[in-house]
């Protein structure tokens, strides 16, 4: 056979009426006696290449019957116009070249639950939602970078290897650290982008970081990955204001990039469009006030539950921002709201559809005083903390920043049932296979 240029499937609409080369795997195939049909797929997309019984050898013809769901092969032939062909084109095959017979799949077209779709990670990231999943989460990883780029932001990022916690103490994984005792996977790079702020004035570190949270919900992973800006002189007001103007960008951009892939997953873009500064900004207090008023119950001082987080979310038609909340059920770090010591200067952002906390930032403490008691009251070790107090020691300045859960964001511009399907191999607590 003559050699042809190989394309992908994808690209196929711009090569119409010539022949080229594609190489994949069968998707599925359909065969009347005098013509096969088989979709191949690439990765960049799913093609028909039609082959007729007077088109290609006689053996050929025939072993295309055989040929089994995933068998690797290499399509050649012309590409020719078809309206009925989602992609506008099929392919008249002469030649198909098989590289590996696949065993029988394990995939097959009937339904299968989670936990065995869980089990074949490996093979379902193949199927169609995963792969567009995948796309947008892609999607959500270039808009952010390029977000912060224009912003004036530095990537600068942090170690995963830690001396101590930094988001409370009862979800670290430990490690044995040769001769120097135990380390600690990271829960969020903030404490080294504080440090990195004020080297750079705004940077952000983007990485997986690492939660030994035993809850079993489709909100929490135990690895995932976090965006974290950080910036000098940044107030409370200032953190919220990026933070809006950060999801408005990511979601528009999104949705301008994978249309198609929402489509596949069956997301209806229309309240992503809605997604559109200013975002509502309320209290914790006026946050309290609307759960107990729809009937819920919440005790003043107490954090929100999913529950409460789903309800106060799915009153809204935006992101809503959520400011405030009594110091006690946060992060030691943060700094109180000088008007009201019970509270601190730090902020949710709940994404909307009951989707729940996307975004957890804050006004950081700047004082060192303050910041030494709080390190106390939170029994943490000072020593590994002391390279944090000496950026309150060495020309300390208002700060803040906050972290984004990418797969909290990718599950929820998806419209994901769970944060599981929106990273590629998920870490649980009762899963760290595939
Ligand atoms: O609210 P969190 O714990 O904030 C921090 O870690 C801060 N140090 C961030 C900062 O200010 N630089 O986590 C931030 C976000 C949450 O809003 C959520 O989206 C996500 O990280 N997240 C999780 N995602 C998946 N699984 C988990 N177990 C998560 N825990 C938090
Ligand atoms: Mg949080």
């Amino acid at each position: 056979m003559e050699p042809a240029p190989r394309v992908p499937v994808s690209a196929l609409p711009a090569h119409a009426g010539s022949r080229v080369e594609i190489a994949g795997w069968l998707y599925n195939r359909r065969s009347s006696g005098k013509i096969h049909f088989l979709q191949v797929r690439d990765g960049t997309g799913v093609v028909q290449a039609v082959v007729g019984k007077g088109d290609v050898p006689p053996d050929l013809f025939e072993r295309c019957e055989t040929l089994a769901q995933e068998t690797s092969l290499i399509v050649r032939g012309v590409v020719r116009a078809d309206a009925r062909a989602p992609l506008g084109v099929e392919i008249g095959a002469d030649s198909v070249e098989v590289v590996q017979i696949a065993e029988p799949y394990p995939l097959g077209k009937k339904e299968h639950g989670p936990d065995f779709l869980l089990t074949q990670r490996h093979l379902w990231l193949r199927s169609r939602k995963p792969w567009a999943v995948l796309r947008v989460r892609d999607s959500v990883i270039r808009a952010i970078r390029d977000f912060f780029h224009k912003e004036g932001f530095l990537c600068v990022d942090a170690p995963v290897f830690t001396p101590a916690a930094c988001e409370g103490t009862t979800t670290l994984f430990g490690v044995d650290y040769f001769d120097l005792g135990k380390a600690y996977l990271t829960q969020s790079g903030q404490l080294y982008s504080e440090a990195a702020a004020m080297a750079h004035g705004k940077v952000y570190c983007f990485g997986p970081v690492f939660r030994a949270e035993r809850s079993k919900t489709r909100r929490h992973l135990t690895e995932f990955w976090m965006v974290e800006p950080e910036a000098a002189f940044y107030t409370l007001n200032d953190v919220m204001s990026l933070a809006e103007r950060f999801l408005e960008a990511v979601v528009a951009r999104t949705l301008e990039e994978r249309r198609e892939e929402l489509k596949i997953l069956e997301r209806d873009p229309v309240p992503l469009e809605r997604v559109r500064a200013p975002f509502p900004r309320i209290s914790y207090d006026e946050a309290v006030e609307k759960i107990r008023s729809a009937g819920g119950a919440i005790e003043w001082g107490e954090d929100f539950g999913s529950p409460q987080e789903t309800a106060l979310s799915a009153s809204y038609d935006r992101p809503v921002m959520v400011h405030r909340y009594p110091a006690q059920v946060k992060a030691f770090y943060m700094k109180r709201d000088p008007s009201d010591a019970r509270v601190a200067l730090c902020v949710d952002v709940l994404a909307p559809e009951g989707v729940g906390e996307i975004i957890g930032g804050s006004q950081r403490e700047d004082d060192l005083e303050a910041l030494l008691g709080r390190v106390r009251e939170h029994k943490l070790p000072q020593e590994a903390f002391e390279w944090y107090l000496d950026l309150r020691r060495y020309g300390s300045v208002p700060h803040g920043g906050f972290g984004l859960g990418l797969e909290r964001t990718v599950g929820w511009i998806c419209g994901l049932e769970h944060v599981r399907e929106a990273i590629p191999f998920p870490r649980m607590m009762y899963r760290i296979v595939p």
